[in-house]
């Protein structure tokens, strides 16, 4: 690709990106740690749902040595409602890497810690190490197609090696806000779904899509494969004040995190539910469509830990797939 336009693009954009960035809290106080925790939660999740979870994150465990001393439940009860649980755990198991040998101080050593991918090693290095290193996620695959009108498939992993080492080319010094703002314009100006704010780009001028007219055209993905669909039913089982709950199996989908007496397919006939509602949870390539039971009983069944509401949301990691039948906790 063309080296010269990714080298003009680059002065306008830290321009705009000092002006029109947006106040996040990652964005104050910045150690590698805190890079690290933002970046990972901020993998796969919108920055809104992330914004106020980042800061009760870094409340209770401020420093790497601080989580690396934690429990791995009370982990998973803080990253509780923000889904891709293994980002927690590895998190945890990266707190207590850094917490014995200090933060690495290179790409590779970054890029070794349980959980950091080439994207996330990219972004944490630029943003609170100083070493320029391309991030390439959803977003700047999008921009730089548009920059580009770059008509081949996104979703083919050259691609994004190839945009990887033509950002190499022109990291400026100033890593941290290069990375940044490549990610702010896709978040903010360059829009995904439905058309972009070209008006408010810096890059209006350079970009060939929005020369042709045809911002939308990009960028090229790859058709969906259709996700599973998994029938389940949930029995919210309750004796006096007390509420059934079971732990998943330590391998799979939400492993290790709680949740209601759990059965694909049909359950065990306990009795005439108070109350029954269908739920759906899409996950990345299963779909759970539910139907949840509350029933009444009158022992408490040995297979099941029995808690209270008040147990329940104190201590229990239970994922948001199962919010809809917790209402009926009371
Ligand atoms: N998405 C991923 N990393 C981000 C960051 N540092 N700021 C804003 N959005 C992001
Ligand atoms: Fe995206 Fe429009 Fe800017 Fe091109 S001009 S990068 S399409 S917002």
């Amino acid at each position: 690709m063309e080296q010269e336009l990714i080298r003009r693009a680059v002065p306008p954009l830290l321009a705009w990106y000092r002006v029109c960035k947006r106040d996040l809290p990652w964005r104050h106080d910045r150690t590698p740690y805190t890079a690290l925790v933002a970046e990972l939660m901020l993998q796969q999740t919108r920055v809104e749902a992330v914004r106020e979870r980042y800061v009760q994150f870094l409340d209770r465990f401020p420093t790497a040595q601080s989580l690396a001393a934690a429990s791995e439940d009370e982990v998973l009860k803080l990253w509780e409602g923000l889904g891709y649980y293994s980002r927690a755990r590895n998190l945890h198991r990266a707190a207590k890497a850094i917490a014995e040998h200090g933060f690495p101080a290179t790409f590779e050593g970054v890029r070794a810690l349980p959980g950091v991918g080439d994207y996330t090693a990219g972004a944490v290095c630029s943003i609170a190490l100083g070493i320029p290193s391309p991030a390439v996620d959803g977003n700047v695959l999008r921009i730089l197609s548009r920059l580009y009108a770059d008509g081949r498939c996104v979703d083919e992993p050259s691609i994004r090696s190839e945009y990887a080492a033509l950002l190499k080319e022109v990291y400026p010094a100033e890593t941290a806000d290069f990375c940044e703002a490549l990610m702010e314009l896709g978040a903010i100006v360059c829009l995904p779904n439905g058309a972009p704010s070209c008006e408010k780009c810096p890059w209006q001028t350079l970009c060939l899509a929005h020369q042709n007219g045809e911002e939308e055209r990009y960028p090229v993905r790859a058709e969906k494969r259709a996700r599973k669909i998994v029938e389940a039913t949930v029995l919210v089982l309750r004796c006096k004040d007390r509420y059934a709950i079971e732990q998943r199996p330590e391998g799979g989908l939400l492993a290790k995190l709680w949740q209601f007496p759990f059965f694909e397919g049909a359950a065990p006939d306990y009795g005439a539910p108070l109350a029954e509602k269908r739920a759906k949870h899409v996950f990345t390539h299963v779909e759970w469509h539910m139907t949840g039971k509350l029933i009444e009983v009158d022992e408490e069944l040995p297979a099941y830990i029995w808690a209270t509401a008040q147990e329940i949301r104190a201590r229990y990691a239970l994922p948001s797939a199962f919010r809809a039948f917790a209402a009926w906790l009371k």
